[in-house]
């Protein structure tokens, strides 16, 4: 299988390749720093890749999406499974206060990912087959105070995958809303960590499972669904009062 991982050097993508890579798969990584992606790539041949060949590039420059999955589609040949995983957490009070911080946070977290779907849902059209899959959030799911920046981003992404889904079916396109809860990762790094905290491997493992059966809308863990269920369940009067 020819797999491309945008956003390739996050601690879930790379948990990711190297269960693919362990599957003896061709994978072409894009991310933004060059040295990791070459030893990410090393990492990757001895753990069974195919081959493995990478591009750098910083995701913010949209007007490079195009040419970043021409260059893909020349190494892979066709792209039958697409990851798409960089985002960042943005500080949220400063984001409230400074609208060019929550533009920022807004577009690598929603406009990128966009811009780069629409690209790869063409590629796949012509292709006839593929599946995309991207990393959202549950923080998608509803609005909450510390996080509703990235929030917002990440419900941006996850209502144009849905609409998406149906305009690629006839295309024979999957897509693939992928929604974790709370991954022990960078990202994570500063907050005080609880049991509700997943690794990165685990998050892997349900990925790769979900991408293989072409599920739509995936939670996790799993039992993200029922939290987010009873989250979504309180009464905006109650809800509005809450801090976390
Ligand atoms: N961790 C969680 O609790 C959690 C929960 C739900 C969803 N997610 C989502 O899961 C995905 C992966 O996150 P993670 O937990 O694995 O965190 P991570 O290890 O911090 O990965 C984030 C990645 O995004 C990349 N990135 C950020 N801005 C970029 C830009 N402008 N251009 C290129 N790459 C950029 C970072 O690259 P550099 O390393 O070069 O900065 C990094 O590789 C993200 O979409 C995140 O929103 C995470």
């Amino acid at each position: 299988m020819n797999v491309l991982v945008i956003g390739a050097t996050s601690a879930i993508a790379k948990a990711v390749s190297r269960l693919y890579a362990g599957r003896g798969e061709r994978l072409f990584l894009i991310a933004r720093d060059k040295q990791r992606l070459k030893e990410m790539a090393e990492d990757l041949t001895v753990r069974g890749a195919d081959s493995v060949s990478t591009s750098t590039l910083d995701l913010l420059q949209h007007d490079q999406h195009s040419k970043a999955i021409e260059t893909a589609v020349s190494f892979l040949g066709s792209i039958d499974v697409a990851l798409v995983c960089h985002g960042v957490l943005p500080d949220q009070e400063r984001s409230e206060e400074d609208f060019a911080a929550a533009a920022e946070a807004l577009d690598v977290n929603g406009l990128s990912v966009i811009s780069l779907v629409t690209e790869l849902a063409t590629t796949m059209k012509q292709q006839g087959n593929g599946k995309i899959a991207v990393i959202t959030s549950v923080a998608g799911d509803r609005g909450r105070q510390p996080n509703f920046v990235y929030g917002a981003a990440k419900a941006m992404v996850s209502t144009y995958l849905q609409g998406l889904r149906g305009k690629l079916l006839s295309h024979g396109v999957e897509v693939i809303d992928i929604r974790p809860g709370l991954v022990d990762s960078p990202m994570t790094a500063h907050l005080d960590k609880s049991v509700l905290f997943s690794s990165p491997e685990t998050v892997a493992s349900k990925i790769v499972k979900s991408i293989d059966r072409n599920r739509h809308t995936v939670y996790a863990p799993g039992y993200w669904r029922f939290i987010m269920l009873i989250v979504g369940s309180i009464p905006e009067v109650i809800f509005k009062r809450l801090k976390f």
